[in-house]
């Protein structure tokens, strides 16, 4: 690790005192304090030190804080209650701190240790090609970008992979539902083995609209269901015309895919899917099959995972179904294995709704149990639901599954009304104030969603997400727009002016920049984004006092102005740099 947090400091010189005391240094822990209108800081490890030892806490409380009393980093040492230490900085130490948050490219963000880090593939797209990508897949883009983002950011090697959905019964279904359609096009012909058009036979609408026809006639009509079984068992099992036809279907969804999660940010480095796998599932069975994992029961191969312990049943991993198809449960073994083989993975993220935690559970067991990878390199980072104001999941006026596009429509809307309403934007031309409202309603959404505990459901609302005020994206781009305009209109950023820190609003803004560490480290070790999200809000809020107590651009005491303006500058670079973590698009003017 290249950067030593001011809280690391801390407690190392805390750890000193307690060794010094005959105690193990890890008592030396200090954290931010509950009580922060006390000191900052605080260390609670006295009392354990002294239980464990069997002394008098307070005594021993006396004695650390004595041999910390000439620490040049400590101004105030206090000792409180049972034997709590309240700490407080001294103004060099966090001059010194802010100097090298302000130097350091990251912002003084924490990372791993250089051996503790991994080769990660985090799997946060899952939608399915031919169905519209909607706002169940809306949380799994967003909250693994900002976790993709972060794990770059903590040092390990990551790869983003979309997963398609690609490869399941929908696409019998579209394949029946098109042939019932356009019956004499040549896919469908058994004696045509190719080649056929390159030209796709339906667009990317055309799905859209083959989709809920076909799924409501599965449902209602059983010869149709079989039918369309039938043709996804026959695709998965490489017959010419529908696998032609499959590729037109998947090359259509990608390219509307793309555009998509563009607009929201959202990139993938593969764009794997189920179907890539598919020439892996036989042998892996097969393997499986020798080793006595994988058995028959009722026709088909199975992997059983339940346990006697278990309070919630499991069920059996299925390999192959006894109608010779392979299903979900294949594809995610399958892939597992390639993630392991091609790419090295040494641990395998899953962004996606908590509703499928039981499959994870499944394949994750059946993966261990198959030598593929350690149970413990596994996770299904599950999040809640996105709710209407009705507080049910979210469904368009009509009842059906919102599309991602109209979602972003709604939000975008809505940032343009506001930004109509304000002054702001009004020297703007039409042009930027629509790039702006685009970007203000991304980044309302991506916040709306991302602020919240990633395992809690919340409640969408456009107009709460889009507000100026509070804590919500638009609120932080303006905090960040308006930041950067304090350096703009002061013609300097400080350059490598030293920071010297004499007020109480400096103070507060510092200590703030200097927690930045445990936020990215809380939020990594967590897997929870929203803790960045505090963390930008907190850092707006504190520079906004700031920058009302102190003067910065006018400021007369040259030295004085220059330590602002480069104080005013990490504040800019800190607050961008979460926001870029979470996925936020900043404007250049607002
Ligand atoms: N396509 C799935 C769905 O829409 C999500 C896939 C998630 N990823 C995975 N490896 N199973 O429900």
């Amino acid at each position: 690790m290249t950067t030593h947090s001011l809280l690391d400091r801390l407690s190392g010189v805390v750890g000193e005192a307690f060794a010094a005391e005959g105690m193990d240094a890890s008592y030396g822990r200090v954290q931010r304090s509950d009580r922060p209108d006390l000191a900052p800081f605080q260390c609670n490890g006295a009392l354990a030190a002294a239980k464990a030892q069997k002394q008098n806490p307070r005594a021993l409380g006396e004695a650390v804080a004595k041999r910390l009393e000439a620490d040049p980093l400590l101004a105030k040492v206090e000792l409180a209650g049972p034997g709590f230490l309240n700490l407080t900085v001294t103004d060099e130490a966090l001059g010194q701190a802010a100097t090298k948050i302000a130097a350091d490219p990251q912002s003084g963000a924490w990372a791993r240790a250089e051996d503790a880090r991994e080769k990660v593939i985090i799997d946060y797209g899952g939608p399915n090609v031919a169905k519209p990508l909607h706002v169940g897949h809306l949380r799994a883009a967003i909250i693994g970008e900002a976790m993709k983002r972060l794990f770059r950011l903590a040092g390990d090697d990551v790869l983003g992979d979309i997963h398609l959905g690609d490869w399941g019964l929908q696409m019998g279904q579209l394949i029946t539902q098109l042939e019932i359609e356009q019956p004499d096009l040549p896919y469908f012909d058994e004696g045509n083995t190719g080649p056929y058009p390159s030209e796709s036979p339906v667009t990317v609408d055309d799905l859209a609209r083959l989709y809920p026809i076909a799924s409501a006639a599965s449902k209602e009509d059983e010869a149709y269901r079989a039918k369309a079984q039938a043709a996804t068992t026959a695709l998965q099992q490489g017959r010419p015309g529908y696998r032609a036809l499959w590729q037109h279907f998947v090359d259509v969804s990608k390219a509307a895919l793309e555009r998509d999660y563009a607009e929201l940010g959202v990139s993938f480095d593969l764009w794997k899917g189920e179907a890539d796998v598919q020439d892996r599932i036989g042998p892996l069975t097969e393997r499986l099959e020798k080793d006595g994992l994988v058995v028959e029961s009722e026709g088909a191969k199975v992997i059983f995972v339940a346990e006697e312990s278990d309070k919630k049943k499991l069920n059996p991993v299925m390999m192959v179904k006894s109608n010779g198809s392979v299903g979900y449960h294949s594809t995610d073994m399958a892939t597992i294995e390639e993630r392991v083989d091609e790419f090295g993975a040494e641990r395998i993220i899953y962004v996606v709704d908590n509703r499928q935690s039981q499959h994870f559970e499944e394949v994750f067991r059946a993966a261990a149990k198959a030598g593929l990878i350690g149970l413990d390199r596994l996770e299904h980072t599950g999040f809640g639901t996105m709710n209407g104001t009705d507080g049910k999941p979210f469904k368009t006026r009509e009842g059906g599954v919102l599309r991602l596009r109209d979602l972003i429509d709604m939000v975008v809307s809505e940032a343009e009304a506001r930004i109509a309403e304000g002054e702001m934007g009004a020297e703007f031309s039409d042009e930027e104030r629509a790039e702006i409202a685009r970007k203000v309603g991304v980044a309302a959404l991506k916040f709306g969603d991302l602020s919240n505990p990633r395992t809690s459901d919340y409640i969408f609302d456009p107009k709460r997400f889009v507000t100026f005020e509070g804590k919500t994206g638009p609120y932080l781009l303006y905090a960040v727009v308006r930041i950067r305009s304090v350096l703009a209109r002061a013609d300097s950023d400080g350059g490598t002016a030293d920071i010297v820190v004499t007020e109480q609003a400096e103070r507060d803004l510092v200590l703030e920049l200097a927690a930045y560490s445990e936020a990215v480290e809380g939020a990594y070790q967590k897997r929870m984004p929203h803790l960045l999200c505090d963390h930008a809000f907190s850092l707006a809020q504190a520079f906004s006092r700031f920058y009302a107590a102190c003067r910065i651009g006018d400021e007369a005491d040259v030295e004085k102005r220059a330590s602002r303006l480069r104080l005013v500058r990490a504040a800019a670079d800190q607050l961008t740099n979460a926001l870029t973590i979470l996925g936020l698009p900043i404007p250049d003017r607002m």
